[in-house]
């Protein structure tokens, strides 16, 4: 097997807390357990297509562990395979331009490129793979918890923590005002932080992308609170819940992104809903990219960190083409192709679903 010299690393999609704790594990990792050295791809495969990419040494990740974002810079666009000019006009075709990004892993002396990113990134990692046979290990990032070959990615608790919180600070407001507070947090098409946070804060009603809801439902427990003198009710809506045959809120499309969909904006229609069908005033907040804000938890540290560290052991034992993830309490490997094949999604029978629905919490299905 060739003795690897040099790593890259490069942060892709949509940014999350804990992306920094990898870097400064890989960079400690092959600088001191390994004395390969590495460099940073800036902006994602952005960097690759435009040459953009810097040495990281010990000094440069030094400090890094508690701050949110990439030092490195992120993209949600520009895939090499099927890449647009910035500027260039609608129905411009795309271009694949990953002859351009194979080239500046060569002019840099890349042996490994280590990529961190949710499905858009990993789904590139892997054609690299295997059309291009570039070494690839891929480490799962995203606070939609939607990627499988891993039980949990890292962001998602920070994610949890996050909406847990403005559910709690919801609450005491709703219970003053007697309303109906919705609140809706991210996860595209997976309704793991609508789940956990909603079971987490006590959400009277969670709604999520895997149960299509009905409306009445939704209003039939809150009128069944009311009468049974709870005068507020939370809801906790995942961006990605539709109703039973109906069709999801996008709130805007992003040309050249791996999924050009943004959800967003279920809160107002369910807030409007539920006012004009029970009478009770109702408000939404949407909670957004705060979500994706901030310094990352102690379990996302620790994870992003052993990530990062496996990552590494993974490129030096030459397992590309796979993606580390946490087992259990292992971190193991997996095929990339195998994690992306299929999106993570909360099935029926989860057990969260089963222990929310015993508390008391209603899904409108
Ligand atoms: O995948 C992470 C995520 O935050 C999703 O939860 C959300 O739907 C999307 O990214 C938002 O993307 P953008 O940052 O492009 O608005």
């Amino acid at each position: 097997m060739k003795k690897i010299r040099k790593l890259g690393i490069l942060t892709g999609g949509g940014d999350c807390p804990g992306l920094n704790a990898v870097i400064r594990a890989v960079v400690n990792t092959a600088c001191r357990d390994y004395g390969v050295e590495v460099c940073g791809i800036l902006d994602g495969y952005a960097g690759l297509i435009h040459k953009n990419v810097r040495p990281l040494a010990l000094a440069d990740v030094s400090g890094i562990l508690p701050r949110g974002g990439t030092i490195l810079g992120t993209s949600n666009r520009d895939n090499p395979f099927m890449y647009t000019e910035p500027g260039e006009g609608a129905g411009k075709e795309h271009r694949d331009v990953s002859a351009l990004a194979l080239k500046t892993i060569e002019y840099n002396e890349i042996d490994v490129l280590i990529t961190v990113g949710g499905d858009g990134t990993q789904i590139i990692a892997d054609r690299f793979f295997e059309k291009h046979g570039l070494p690839v290990i891929g480490v799962p990032k995203t606070i939609d918890n939607d990627l499988n070959g891993t039980d949990i990615t890292f962001g998602f608790d920070t994610a949890l923590n996050i909406a847990t919180t403005a559910i709690d600070k919801l609450h005491s407001t709703a219970e003053s005002h007697h309303r109906v507070m919705v609140i809706e947090v991210m996860g595209r098409y997976a309704g793991w932080i609508a789940l956990e946070s909603g079971l987490a804060g006590g959400g009277d009603v969670i709604l999520i992308p895997e149960l299509p809801y009905r409306i009445e439902k939704v209003c039939d427990k809150i009128r069944d609170r009311a009468a049974n003198g709870k005068r507020f009710s939370l809801v906790v809506v995942a961006e990605g819940a539709k109703p039973e045959g109906g069709q999801l809120v996008v709130a805007r499309q992003v040309k050249d992104a791996t999924d050009p969909i943004r959800l967003g904006g279920i809160a107002a229609k369910v807030a409007n809903q539920v006012e004009d069908m029970t009478g009770i005033e109702s408000r939404y907040t949407i909670l957004g990219h705060v979500q994706r804000g901030g310094s990352p938890s102690p379990y996302d540290r620790i994870l992003a960190s052993r990530f990062g560290y496996h990552a590494v052991v993974a490129a030096v034992e030459g397992k590309f083409g796979t993606m580390v993830g946490l087992r259990g309490t292992e971190i193991k490997t997996t095929p990339i192709k195998e994690a992306v094949a299929v999106p993570r999604r909360v099935e029926a029978g989860n057990d969260m679903v089963k222990v929310a629905k015993a508390v008391g919490t209603c899904f409108g299905a």
